[in-house]
């Protein structure tokens, strides 16, 4: 009998499995001395850990033995009334808490929505540039990017119709749109009102869904906040997801889903397939937070820390980064995105920038179509002060040595 090693029976589709650029990052973050201006992580010091150590407290002794215990798989249902309830007071949009799915992180909801909808060879419509975690999940079920570029108005909805008609005469099937239409990871930038009303009508004409992954919405410094994707939607075709980990704690892992009951329903098996129920301690946490306003409080507290941390960085790049170099200014979120002049190579650069311990995170992971040779994401989240003063000129410095 011929002898099989274990990679020689993994799945075809784990076997097309490429590197994961988060892997990349983690272990950048990890040496020492590292200024990292990589990662999307929330920055340590807006943790609300003595507030959170007492509620954990309070919590295993007066209900602990609901929150050691599993729990529903849809998400503990006072939660998910909560939560439904702050969509309706703070997003605008009305739901049924059925229509909520508690998750591990956005990253669960959006494996689920993928494994709900996507067949191999189906095609999705990201930005370019997108978020590499959720390409990658819609990738990891035989999903295949189709990028759509960006401005500063968010993604080209003018360009989608020429593509998906391209599309249909490939006899290739369009199942969904992915956006962040808040503070675009990895480009900072918000997609207008009449962007999203424009997306939701393509929707309606070529009968696909959207994606509309939300971890920053709340997370807006300046300019008024703009009516979420599911509020204009009027046949079922939005799935809203929601994060708690730019806000609260990604460590926590809480996040939710809000769509029509009958997704939410196929979802919650899905759900129950992989991994039974979300931590059922940090969702009471998280209605804790809730009850006594102190999540609202927390947010409110790390929007202005974030705005300060955007303006330093911003405020530094403008004062050395050298005139053929441009970037965005993100109204909210964590991330400004670096355009270099055409014929200089982000990568050739990040080899420089880490000889100096600072780390960014290259274009190309972030352009499912392999261009953005000559851009890089630039997080003002995570880094400290001390960090991002000495980052900017030094990062400055050596693009200015490349010109
Ligand atoms: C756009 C976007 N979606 C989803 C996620 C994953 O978030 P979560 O921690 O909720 O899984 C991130 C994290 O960086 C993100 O930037």
């Amino acid at each position: 009998m011929a002898h099989h090693q274990p990679e020689d029976l993994f799945s075809v589709n784990a076997r097309g499995l490429k590197p994961s650029a988060i892997e990349a990052i983690h272990k950048l973050l990890e040496q020492p001395g590292m200024r990292s201006l990589a990662g999307a992580w929330p920055d340590p010091l807006v943790f609300q850990t003595d507030e959170i150590a007492a509620i954990i407290a309070e919590l295993l002794d007066k209900q602990g033995d609901q929150a050691l215990q599993y729990g529903s798989t849809r998400g503990q249902p006072v939660l998910r009334q909560a939560l439904a309830d702050m969509a309706s007071t703070q997003l605008g949009f009305e739901c049924s808490p059925q229509q909520i799915l508690v998750t591990s992180g956005s990253a669960q909801g959006l494996d689920l929505a993928c494994r709900l909808f996507i067949d191999p060879g189906d095609v999705v419509l990201v930005g370019l540039p997108s978020y590499f975690g959720a390409t990658a999940t819609i990738a990891s079920h035989g999903g295949i990017n189709v990028g759509i570029p960006l401005d500063e108005q968010g993604i080209r909805t003018d360009l989608m119709a020429e593509k998906i008609l391209t599309l249909q005469k490939e006899g290739k099937r369009l199942k969904a749109a992915y956006v962040i239409p808040n503070f675009q990871n990895p480009s900072g930038v918000t997609m207008s009102a009449r962007r999203r009303t424009e997306l939701i009508d393509l929707a309606e004409r070529f009968q696909f869904m959207i994606f509309e992954d939300d971890p920053y919405g709340e997370l807006r410094f300046e300019g008024g906040h703009l009516a979420p994707l599911a509020t204009l939607d009027t046949s079922g075709r939005v799935i809203h997801f929601h994060s708690t980990s730019k806000t609260f704690s990604p460590g926590m892992r809480v996040a939710w889903v809000a769509a029509q009951a009958p997704v939410i329903d196929r979802m919650e098996r899905l759900k129950q397939a992989s991994d039974i129920s979300t931590n059922s301690l940090s969702q009471l946490v998280l209605l804790e937070l809730i009850r006594s306003g102190r999540l609202q409080g927390g947010i409110e507290r790390n929007r202005a820390h974030y705005r300060g941390k955007r303006d330093l960085m911003l405020g530094l790049m403008d004062q050395h980064f050298p005139k053929e170099v441009h970037w965005t200014r993100p109204s909210g979120g964590f991330f400004t995105f670096v355009t270099l002049p055409q014929d200089m190579n982000s990568d050739d650069l990040l080899i420089d920038a880490l000889e100096q311990s600072i780390a960014y995170v290259s274009g190309p992971s972030f352009f499912v179509d392999g261009s953005g040779q000559n851009s890089f994401r630039l997080s003002f989240s995570q880094a400290s002060v001390e960090d991002i003063e000495a980052a900017i000129p030094c990062l400055a410095g050596l693009i200015k040595k490349r010109l």
